[in-house]
């Protein structure tokens, strides 16, 4: 598998859940582009929606066995309380991208911090369901450009 895409918790309501912060893009809607982008530039892709902490750390412990290449992850609120994710991507060494759709700097102050965001490749907050579109462009060009890091 080359890339694994994440969304933690809550995000399976994407569409209905508090639309005038997170918009009415469904996570089908997102995976199933995210998917198309990844087809066509000829990378295979998995996604995994969970709601609770452990089955992530589980996931991300099994990506490292299949060899997954890079993550994209939206941790939800688990991204400012989970030191148990932050340790299993210091533990697998998957390169990540950190994606939220609403901008977290722009709203209560316990979302400003970010357990995952120092060891992230970069983090894309603010741009809607555009930015997993705008990560896995970065993906595609890092895992297909003969001059990108592996
Ligand atoms: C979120 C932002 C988090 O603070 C929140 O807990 C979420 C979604 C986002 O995508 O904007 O569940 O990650």
């Amino acid at each position: 598998m080359d890339v694994l895409v994440i969304n933690g918790p809550n995000l399976n309501s994407l569409g209905t859940r508090e639309p005038e912060i997170y918009g009415s893009t469904t996570l089908a809607d997102i995976e199933a582009g995210l998917r198309a982008q990844a087809v066509a530039a000829g990378l295979t892709l998995d996604a995994f929606q969970s709601n609770h902490e452990g089955a992530i750390v589980d996931r991300l412990h099994a990506a490292r066995s299949e060899g997954t290449r890079f993550v994209i992850i939206n941790p939800g609120a688990f991204t400012h309380t989970s030191v148990a994710i932050r340790d299993a991507f210091a533990a697998v060494a998957i390169p990540f991208c950190e994606v939220h759709i609403s901008n977290v700097h722009a709203r209560e102050e316990f979302r400003r911090h970010s357990f995952l965001s120092d060891l992230a490749v970069g983090v894309l907050t603010g741009f809607g369901a555009f930015g997993y579109t705008m990560a896995m462009s970065y993906v595609i060009d890092r895992l297909t450009s003969s001059s990108a890091p592996a």
